[in-house]
């Protein structure tokens, strides 16, 4: 390694023997504590080749971590998978209830919907994954994280700006944007290391998975002119294929936060699994969309998201019940934000944060039923109950119950229309 020492003919400064001195005690440390790097792992191909490429290029012992939120798949062999490809450890962990505490409803609250169509799944999946990654390199005394996100995409923003709010100081490795393979080279490299190639390596479609919802990409979907083949649907039937007669379920909900089906309490992840289950074979669920992505591509993206659908619809219609005028509309415009805060990756940051404050505080009242109805790929309300509500039957109705005060329309509508009626005049003078 070179060391700084000064120029030719100078004579070196005070300092460099000292400089030199911490150089060399750092590399002798180096050396004796190899680098760590804690990867999320999910078990495909390219986390596999991750394990084995961050392993060589940067001569690091990689311990590999699967976080289960929800996606079915057999994480005892993933975790087992992990060290055959190479990790000095493995571990598995079971996020599902904080998942869905943390991050799932509290976006619920917000109605956090990007673009008024996706339920930011695998956006909320992110900063829950790098918690966990920070937390587990704390626990090892590992310097260097790692994700498997491309440069093209959200999740590499996702996963770096969540790493950079927890802990500054880690660095980021992410070696499927660093090791510019393509698809031909990273499965020779698989199998020049004895890595496992996926059999469904000739799936074209992209997914990600989570208790929220599911995100297809790629294949015949990158044409936006076509209609998506019924094959990439698995949480889902077609609307045409769904029973001819409507399932009614009813929610209950306390202070935002869903807690009941039917009657029955219910933990919010299992409650989620069963309207994922009752959504899917009503043909609810399924969105098509052209999104903004954050690194300004435009994509077509499938979303099978039935809980999302259902949870979403029948939380604005208590909503719409109990909360006043003025804070619904003004709860609104910074759901607009929220979503476009989260969808970019900045769940961790100081506005996120004030916004969930103003978003908890407009929950106080949101406690009630709601009684959805879900027929053939549409899912609307069919009534809500709260004794909370701000309805009053009295000031609604026409009928002889009707105790609004008609005769203060006149003055209301004298005083509310004032401003109009002087420009109008200036205009006519
Ligand atoms: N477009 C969605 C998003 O940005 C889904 C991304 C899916 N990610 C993936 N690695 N397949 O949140």
């Amino acid at each position: 390694m070179a060391i700084p020492c000064g120029g030719v003919g100078s004579s070196p400064p005070v300092h460099s023997a000292l400089t030199a001195q911490s150089i060399l005690g750092h590399t002798r440390l180096e050396k004796i504590m190899k680098k760590k790097v804690v990867l999320a792992y999910s078990g495909g191909l390219d986390t596999s080749v991750a394990v084995q490429w961050v392993r060589e290029s940067y001569d690091a012992d990689v311990i590999a971590v699967a976080v289960d939120i929800g996606e079915e798949k057999d994480y005892a062999a993933i975790q087992k998978k992990a060290t055959d490809v190479g990790a000095v450890a493995s571990r598995l962990i079971d996020a599902k209830e904080e998942f869905v505490r943390d991050f799932v409803f509290p976006s619920l609250k917000a109605n956090a919907v990007y673009e008024n169509k996706y339920f930011l799944a695998t956006a909320i999946a992110r900063p829950l994954i790098s918690k966990i990654i920070a937390q587990v390199a704390e626990e090892e005394g590992a310097g260097a994280v790692s994700h498997g996100s491309t440069g093209k995409g959200n999740d590499q923003v996702r996963f770096e700006a969540s790493f950079g709010a927890l802990n500054p100081d880690l660095e980021v490795i992410a070696p499927a944007r660093e090791w510019g393979m393509t698809r031909e080279q990273e499965i020779d490299y698989a199998q020049q290391n004895g890595i496992p190639i996926p059999i469904d390596l000739d799936n074209p479609y992209s997914m990600d998975v989570n208790l929220w919802g599911k995100s297809i990409e790629c294949g015949v979907l990158e044409d936006p002119s076509k209609e998506p083949p019924e094959e990439i649907y698995e949480w889902t039937v077609s609307p045409q294929a769904a029973p001819d007669t409507p399932t009614y379920i009813e929610i209950g909900f306390d202070q935002g936060v869903p807690i009941s089906l039917n009657g029955d309490a219910m933990d919010g992840v299992s409650l989620i699994e069963e309207l994922n289950q009752l959504g899917g074979s009503n043909g609810v669920g399924r969105v098509d969309m052209m999104e903004n992505r954050l690194v300004g591509i435009k994509s077509r993206e499938i979303y099978e998201c039935p809980a999302g659908t259902i949870l979403t619809t029948a939380h604005r219609e208590l909503e719409a019940m109990t909360i006043d005028r003025e804070t619904m509309h003004f709860k609104q415009q910074v759901e607009l934000k929220y979503s476009e805060l989260v969808y970019y990756g900045l769940w961790f940051s100081d506005l996120k944060k004030a916004i969930d404050a103003f978003v908890n505080s407009t929950q106080e009242n949101v406690t009630g039923t709601v009684t959805m109805k879900l027929y053939k790929g549409s899912c609307v309300v069919a009534g809500r109950t709260s004794n909370r509500s701000l309805y009053s039957y009295e000031m609604a109705t026409y009928d002889k119950a009707d105790a609004f005060d008609h005769a203060s329309g006149k003055g209301f509508c004298e005083v509310f229309g004032l401003p109009l009626k002087v420009a109008a005049r200036l205009r006519m003078r």
